[in-house]
């Protein structure tokens, strides 16, 4: 049976976001993607759905001081201070080498105001080799912009604007859950042209060592991830996609195709895994076979027909 997995994560949109299929790699988690085509082959990059690179600010930076990670039951915390070559070396070395891929890249950029956001939006604009922006205004182990700015409602809007304003490429806006309300964040960023709404970053949290009486990362707090965060995720993209047009990108503790299907479910029209390839580099290509596996199994022909199943109009 031939299966569809197809997806537009821009549609309208004038150059479209379309992916073969709805998995990608959750930024952060998959650096510029070399390391994975190096174990799995230019073959392994062009059968994800698309590729999505760790965030990139203006300047480049050395991230935060070590430890910058610690394990927690069911996740992860981290402190990584958003450590990058910044976006000029991303548009002149990186791009080049994702141009050969028949793989969407979309690039995560992460600006310390909103005109930043903007700024940098224009600088990816018609780079070849780079397919669409996620803004993250959710990062919380950074000073300045980051969840600051993706925990205002009207500052998302601005960033949101921002960058559409200034780029034909589609842009994606990842939220933070760190907020009472994600709904009115994501409305907003539909609002000002946003493509799709990624939900969402990391869930803040810290961890204390009990033997030095001090806070296991640097900076106390950091951002836990895993398998620990899926129910929040879950529901998080569960109230988002009931409320906006645009397509939605789950992401939080997705593991297995099991994970995939119920974020499709709820609402989302693809999925980011990012923890899961730590401990199963092959994360991605087995949620992949997963997914497929399962339409087989259950008489799907088209994954999409199954995205939102799982919501209140149309549960029988
Ligand atoms: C080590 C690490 C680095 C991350 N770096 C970024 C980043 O640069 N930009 C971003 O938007 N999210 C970043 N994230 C958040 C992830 O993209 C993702 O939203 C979050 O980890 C939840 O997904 P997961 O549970 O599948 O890991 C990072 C997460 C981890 C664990």
């Amino acid at each position: 049976m031939e299966i569809d997995l197809s997806v537009d994560l821009a549609p309208g949109h004038k150059r479209g976001l379309l992916l073969r299929n709805p998995v990608m790699p959750a930024s952060g988690t998959f650096s510029w993607g070399f390391e994975f085509e190096q174990h799995f082959g230019r073959e392994g990059i062009e059968r994800l759905g698309a590729v999505v690179s760790k965030g990139v600010t203006m300047e480049p930076r050395a991230g935060n001081r070590q430890p910058r990670v610690a394990e927690t039951p069911a996740g992860m915390l981290n402190s990584i201070g958003l450590q990058n070559v910044g976006i000029r070396a991303c548009i002149e070395e990186l791009a080049p080498q994702w141009a050969r891929w028949d793989t969407p890249v979309i690039v995560n950029i992460a600006g310390d105001t909103v005109d930043e956001f903007g700024e940098m939006a224009r600088m990816l604009d018609g780079v070849p080799g780079i397919a669409g922006i996620e803004l993250n205004i959710s990062c919380p182990n950074v000073d300045t912009g980051g969840m600051e700015i993706g925990q205002s409602v009207e500052a998302s809007a601005r960033a949101t604007r921002a960058a559409v304003r200034n780029t034909d490429l589609p842009v994606i806006v990842k939220l933070t859950p760190n907020v009472t309300d994600p709904v009115q964040l994501a409305l907003a960023c539909e609002a000002e042209g946003a493509a799709a709404i990624c939900a969402v970053n990391t869930v803040l949290g810290m961890a204390i060592d009990i033997e030095r009486r001090r806070p296991v990362l640097p900076r106390a707090r950091g951002g836990l991830s895993g398998p620990a965060i899926k129910p929040i995720a879950l529901r998080i993209v569960y109230d988002v996609a009931g409320a906006v047009r645009i397509p939605v990108i789950g992401c939080g503790g997705i593991t297995t195709a099991r994970d995939a299907l119920e974020f499709l479910m709820a609402g989302a029209s693809a999925v980011q895994v990012g923890t899961a390839t730590f401990a199963n580099p092959r994360a991605l290509l087995d949620i992949i076979d997963g997914l497929e596996a399962w339409c087989a199994a259950n008489g799907v022909t088209r994954l999409g027909d199954i995205v939102g199943c799982a919501r209140p109009a149309t549960v029988a």
